[in-house]
């Protein structure tokens, strides 16, 4: 029926929330049909009701100046918007004329010319259409593209308490799904909110000139239709934050499942893993049946206000064409006006949910790009020479997830150009904080760091980490080549460079064994590799910054004790003009360091070389004991491995009970 006047629950996202009122149309929803249908689960639960009239002001006004760059094919859109709605507002008028002529069998030059004016009218609407639409499309893909580079350098460039304290899910959704509504929507919202109201205020004109008693009975009825959509809107909100919230738990399990399936299958845990997933999706469903039948009930009240205006209309209409106080044709013109302005109303429904969608999604995005680092990287220090002597003076720290809890306190020491300092302790008591430190991605809360007597904060960000290098507890690799993966940072690095670093870091060998050797594929955070494997690329990837200060955390943990000796002897006849700061759990790997300090507790327990240390019989000594134990009792191989290695080693002193 023409006269299709109804209800329609918003399906184009999972994140519907909204009822809104509108015409039958194949069209209606064809410019939200644009949006994309990437979402998340937290952008979806972002929804509008929480949102002030400030913040949202405030949101579109920023909004609205990310689009300045675009203004020129913004412009552009609208004026094509506003010659396409105009246009668009004269063809129901002249399909009438042509109605009234066919029926009254007037001269075939009459139709004709009637059928030429419509032809014309509906060819500089679609011109003016498809201009229109692709002008904005262009717009939303600049605009698009700009906020996720805005965006990606600004998460980059946060501090790492930032990372701690978010997820890499909560920060891809920002860079996608965020970015994607807020660019969509709002320039696709502007676009039919304009272009509706255009077509609302048009369509009522006409509707009056042909009609004015027709109209006010149609216009009527539509406070009754506000207040049926709004009951039931509200109510249908309500079930749609119920199914989103119900989803991204689901979502939760099976992201939690898929990035840990090792662990899960490791644990047999599948069936349990899928059970847990069938719950949730299950609470989901429930919560969607309800949806299902509120749907039923508007579809029944839809049809019965339908079948009413529908009568109402024919019936009255009917009446007046009779009566000779309307043409039929024009009366079918009314018909059509009637249809399209229900339609203009739909989209303006729509227009206010997608708004309000993108305010979510924008405020959410305009949080990260406005979020200032607590630490700025702005110094400009770079001495032409670096000898790496650095100072740790009375550093204390906690970490800004728990500020309560000191991490370090008041730890000083130094170590010289050459040195090799060993940082030993239990787990946990603060070892690879201090590295951190070292590497500014956190400031301590007191006392200072210096690299030859200047302060870390003091020197350029990008010619520190160029002389210094770390070997991190967890050496992550990229998805990139071996050689890629080596050369990370380093530009213009020669391949033999490369080469000889691998070599050092004893890699080369088993590079080369690999089918595609330096070219091969290291997967995704280095997969493809074993553990001591992925620690020798990342000691490769270390040394051939040739650094003069070379971190190592753990660096050798998951290497057999020959390897991790190679590597120490390559590591050791570079170190000359190079600081070494080593942690290690097996103590065998920093006993012949220059110094040793025992960490316990966040602070400085002991100091001093191996011998000394021993001699102290504190600390260090019972780590020395336990481990000497534990190794003979567990792993006598390892020992012998061990002794092995000591023998190709003479300058390395050996632990041994006796010397205990
Ligand atoms: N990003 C973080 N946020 C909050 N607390 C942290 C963070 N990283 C470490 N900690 C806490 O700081 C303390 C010191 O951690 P650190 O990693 O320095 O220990 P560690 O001596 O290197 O231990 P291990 O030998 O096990 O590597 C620990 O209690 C740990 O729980
Ligand atoms: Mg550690």
């Amino acid at each position: 029926m023409l006269t299709r006047l109804y209800f329609t629950p918003v399906h184009r996202q999972e994140d519907s929330n909204t009822l809104t009122v509108g015409v039958n149309s194949s069209e209606a929803g064809s410019q939200q049909s644009l949006v994309s249908n990437e979402s998340s689960a937290s952008s979806l639960q972002s929804n509008d009701e929480n949102i002030q009239i400030s913040s949202y002001s405030a949101t579109t006004w920023q909004l609205l100046k990310l689009c300045k760059p675009d203004w020129h094919y913004i412009f552009g859109g609208f004026i094509f918007l506003l010659a396409a709605s105009v246009t668009e507002i004269f063809i129901p008028y002249f399909e009438g004329h042509v109605i009234n002529d066919i029926v009254k069998s007037t001269s075939d030059t009459q139709i004709r010319d009637a059928i030429i004016t419509l032809g014309l009218i509906t060819f500089a609407t679609s011109v003016c259409t498809g201009i229109r639409g692709g002008l904005f499309m262009v717009a939303v893909a600049r605009m698009n593209i700009r906020i996720r580079n805005l965006l990606f350098q600004s998460v980059v460039k946060q501090d790492i308490s930032f990372f701690d304290q978010s997820t890499t899910g909560e920060i891809t959704s920002r860079l996608t799904s965020d970015v994607t509504k807020m660019s969509d929507e709002v320039t696709l919202n502007i676009n039919t909110f304009l272009r509706g109201i255009i077509k609302v205020i048009g369509t009522t004109i006409f509707m009056f000139v042909l009609s004015f008693r027709l109209t006010v009975v149609t216009l009527i009825s539509l406070p009754l239709i506000a207040i049926i959509v709004d009951y039931f809107g509200e109510w249908y909100k309500k079930l749609s934050k119920s199914v989103q919230d119900s989803l991204a738990s689901a979502n939760g399990v099976a992201e939690e499942v898929c990035s840990s399936i090792k662990t899960v299958r490791s644990f047999a845990c599948e069936s349990y893993e899928i059970q847990r997933y069938a719950k949730k999706l299950k609470i989901t469903y429930g919560h969607k049946l309800k949806q299902a039948i509120l749907y039923a009930g508007f579809e029944f009240t839809n049809e019965m206000l339908d079948l009413a205006i529908t009568v109402v209309t024919l019936y009255y209409g009917g009446h007046l064409v009779i009566t000779g106080q309307i043409s039929g044709g024009m009366f079918i013109a009314f018909i059509l006006y009637q249809l399209e302005m229900g339609e203009s109303v739909e989209d303006l429904g729509e227009v206010y949910t997608g708004l309000m969608q993108a305010v979510g999604a924008a405020d959410k995005v305009f949080e990260l790009l406005d979020r200032k680092s607590e630490f700025t990287c702005n110094g400009t220090y770079a001495p032409a020479q670096l000898s790496g002597h650095i100072q740790f003076k009375d550093v204390s720290f906690s970490y800004p997830s728990n500020r309560e809890r000191m991490v370090l306190d008041k730890v000083s020491f130094e170590a010289k150009p050459g040195e090799v300092i060993a940082l030993v302790g239990q787990s946990g008591s603060g070892k690879s904080t201090c590295i951190s430190l070292l590497e500014r991605f956190y400031e301590p809360a007191s006392g200072e760091i210096l690299i030859d007597s200047h302060p870390i904060s003091e020197y350029d960000h990008e010619y520190l980490h160029r002389k210094m290098a770390l070997v991190g507890q967890e050496p992550v690799l990229f998805a990139r080549k071996l050689e890629e993966n080596i050369a990370y940072g380093h530009e213009n690095c020669e391949f033999e460079d490369i080469r000889q670093s691998a070599i050092e870091a004893n890699a080369d060998e088993f590079i080369q064994d690999l089918h595609h050797g330096y070219g091969a594929y290291a997967g995704e955070r280095g997969h493809n590799l074993s553990g001591g494997q992925k620690q020798r690329i990342a000691i490769a990837r270390a040394i051939v910054r040739k650094p003069c200060i070379l971190l190592l955390d753990e660096a050798t943990s998951a290497l057999d004790a020959y390897s991790e000796h190679l590597v120490q002897q390559a590591i050791k006849a570079n170190c000359k003009n190079r600081t070494v700061i080593i942690i290690a759990h097996r103590l065998s790997t920093v006993e012949d360091a220059d110094r040793i300090l025992v960490i316990d507790k966040g602070k400085v327990a002991e100091e001093g070389n191996h011998f000394s240390l021993l001699a102290k019989n504190g600390i260090y000594t019972k780590l020395v004991k336990n481990q000497l134990l534990s190794t003979s009792k567990d792993s006598p191989q390892q020992d012998e491995l061990c002794s092995d290695a000591d023998q190709k080693s003479p300058t390395t002193p050996s632990l041994t009970t006796e010397e205990i």
